[in-house]
């Protein structure tokens, strides 16, 4: 069973940059209509604008919405039903990341992570999903994270938030079974996005090295590929996949070691491996790594 991309209506979110983009320029050779949301609405005004010179029989529809207020996710789906757009496939993948230490960070930010990145795939599911159901055919593709289960100081609140969307995803998928509706959760490591600047960790030591670090073209393709074929999870990238499948067969209690020299380094600026430590000579590398780092 594939989901209905081919001349159905697809809603992307946080279409305005990275993957969301790129899943636009490749879709656009595929759908009959694309929904773009995100809040810079002169991006995706320009996008716009390139995915009709490529495909000028396209549909598209811009739609700006801040998804950090449900408000506007209800206006934006109100939107859409009063101009007939009936949605076949979301693309749930708007999401930010914020580093740093956790009862720092301000509230605001650590609410306006989780509207975005939970809250808002859950309202926007919750409202298109039934029309889903009952035509026996739709796709919901949830872009995840690689964090989605490890752990990673200073990146607690997003962490936990692709935690969710990762046991959500399964659950769904598992509900949705036979029904006609196809459920794809994506789980990238590092992507050469607007990422890292927005969440603060463009120049932390440690960053993942360029060999496991894969464009948003990539990524979006090998999504689009795992989608295609109803695969439950897809991991993009062929080194990134080779790691997580190295990482799967450790005990959590290593993951949690894992992750204590960063927290260290974090909370006290030093840690057991880092050069200005007088009984070591060595440098602290950040635990983990892919993603954020
Ligand atoms: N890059 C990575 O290394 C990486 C790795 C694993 C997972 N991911 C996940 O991949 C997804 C896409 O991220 P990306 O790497 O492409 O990052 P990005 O380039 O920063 O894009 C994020 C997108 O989310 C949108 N967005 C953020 N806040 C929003 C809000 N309040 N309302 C509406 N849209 C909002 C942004 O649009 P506006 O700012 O215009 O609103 C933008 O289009 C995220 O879910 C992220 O967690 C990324």
């Amino acid at each position: 069973m594939r989901p209905p991309i081919d001349s159905g209506t697809v809603l992307i979110t946080g279409a305005s940059s990275g993957i969301g983009r790129e899943l636009a320029r490749q879709l656009a050779r595929r759908a009959r209509t694309l929904v773009l949301v995100a809040r810079r609405e002169e991006r995706l005004e320009a996008l716009r604008d390139e995915l009709l010179e490529r495909n000028p029989t396209l549909g598209v529809v811009v739609e700006r919405c801040d998804l950090a207020q449900p408000d506007e996710v209800d206006s934006l789906l109100d939107s859409l039903h009063r101009h007939l757009v009936r949605v076949d496939v979301l693309v749930n993948n708007a999401g930010l990341g914020d580093y740093g230490l956790y009862e720092q960070e301000s509230w605001a930010r650590i609410h306006q992570m989780v509207q975005v990145n939970v809250t808002a795939p859950l309202l926007l599911t919750h409202r298109l999903l039934r029309r889903m159901v009952e035509r026996k055919r739709g796709g919901i593709l949830n872009i995840g994270s690689c964090w989605a289960r490890a752990f990673l100081p200073g990146l607690a609140v997003y962490n936990g938030t692709k935690h969710f969307l990762d046991g959500f995803t399964e659950s769904l998928r598992l509900e949705l079974m036979g029904t006609g509706v196809v459920v794809t959760q994506v789980a990238p490591g590092p992507v050469d996005t607007e990422f890292n600047e927005v969440a603060g960790t463009q120049t932390l030591a440690g960053r993942a090295p360029s060999w496991l670090r894969i464009s948003a073209a990539q990524c979006a393709r090998e999504a689009l590929e795992g989608f295609d074929r109803a695969r439950p999870l897809v991991h993009p990238g062929l080194a990134y996949r080779w790691l997580v499948r190295m990482s799967s067969l450790m005990p959590r209690g290593v993951l949690r070691a894992a992750g204590l020299p960063a927290a260290r380094q974090l909370r006290h600026g030093t840690s057991l491996l880092d050069p200005a430590h007088p009984d070591t000579g060595q440098r602290v590398l950040l635990a983990g790594g892919p993603e954020g780092v």
